[in-house]
């Protein structure tokens, strides 16, 4: 079943059943290796998939769940390999979305313990963040009996910040709304940096998030390209503009519809001007980068 979250839709699937994820797997075309995001609805089910929980994590837990936050932790013998690529962390989330919290526990009451959810795009193509996007990525490649909660636009509109927490201090492996700022004030910890035997992350690929249309950064567009940038960039003469939001948060916000529109459009370029700062500004600008790959 694909559903909304405050990031982007996933396409989810029975995090303890090895029938179900692989199916989910299919649909996605992801490599069989690549880990899954296991989402539940409760801080009282993170100890079925978790064990050995460094005090920091406990503090970003409290601190920003349900929300756009994945941690990694040490699994317990729960957690299957499909669900981790063989590797001995899993990752969870409790997302910040009525719709997907309600499944969850639904799910919870049937005797579910946690959905196994990647974004709802084949591998390595823009995350979708309406229920149309879900359609138009995975349509040829459902059945009858999946279905699509349609939960409107996505709140957040870039992935979950996953945090590495195996280590004594917290490492960030993809950058998102839960910023490094915030993990060191709820910490009170240095974040470190990822280390060279980092885990594999799947959206760390440098081409990911890639739209049919190539991405400029910063060139100036001519016309017939697209335009992204933030409302005060003027749009040039003959350029078609797919969006110009009026804040950060707008910007994540609809990032990777205006790349769709881009592809629908069958525009072969794109301009993008990426928004400056730190912040949410940090994760935007690495969505660019790999969106440019
Ligand atoms: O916001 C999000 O995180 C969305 C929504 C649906 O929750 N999910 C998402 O999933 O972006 P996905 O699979 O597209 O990206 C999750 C990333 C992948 O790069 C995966 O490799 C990494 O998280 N990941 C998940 N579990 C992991 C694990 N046990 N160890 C290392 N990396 C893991
Ligand atoms: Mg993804």
């Amino acid at each position: 079943m694909a559903f909304p979250t405050e990031t982007v839709y996933g396409i989810g699937a029975d995090a303890s059943n090895a029938e179900a994820t692989k199916r989910m797997y299919l649909v996605k075309n992801r490599p069989a290796d690549h880990p899954v995001i296991v989402h539940i609805a409760d801080l009282n089910d993170v100890d079925y998939w978790a064990q050995d929980i460094p005090d920091y994590a406990i503090a970003l837990m409290r601190d920003f769940w349900p929300g756009p936050m994945t941690l990694l932790l040490q699994r317990t013998s729960n957690v299957k390999d499909f669900i981790t690529g063989g590797q001995d962390v899993v990752g969870i989330r409790i997302p910040a979305n009525t719709i997907a919290l309600n499944l969850l526990t639904e799910f919870h009451k049937l005797g579910g313990r946690g959905i196994a959810a990647p974004s709802a795009n084949r591998y390595g193509a823009v995350s979708p963040t309406t229920a149309n996007a879900v359609i138009a990525e995975l349509q040829d490649y459902l059945e009858p009996r999946d279905q699509i909660l349609d939960g409107g636009s996505c709140a957040v509109g870039i992935e979950s910040t996953i945090i590495d927490c195996t280590k004594s201090n917290p490492a960030i492996l993809r950058h998102g709304a839960i910023t490094a700022e915030m993990i060191e004030v709820s910490t009170g910890i240095v974040i470190a940096d990822p280390s060279s035997e980092a885990i594999r992350v799947s959206g760390s690929d440098k081409k990911h998030y890639a739209p049919n249309a190539k991405v400029h950064i910063n060139t100036v567009p001519q016309p017939g390209h697209g335009l992204i940038a933030l409302a005060e960039v003027e749009t040039p003469t003959g350029v078609i503009r797919l969006a110009a939001p009026k804040s950060i948060e707008e910007y994540a916000r609809i990032f990777y519809a205006a790349l769709r529109d881009a592809d629908l459009q069958n525009l072969k370029n794109i301009s993008v001007m990426p928004p400056a700062g730190d912040g949410l500004a940090v994760a935007i600008r690495d969505r660019i980068s790999r969106a440019a790959a």
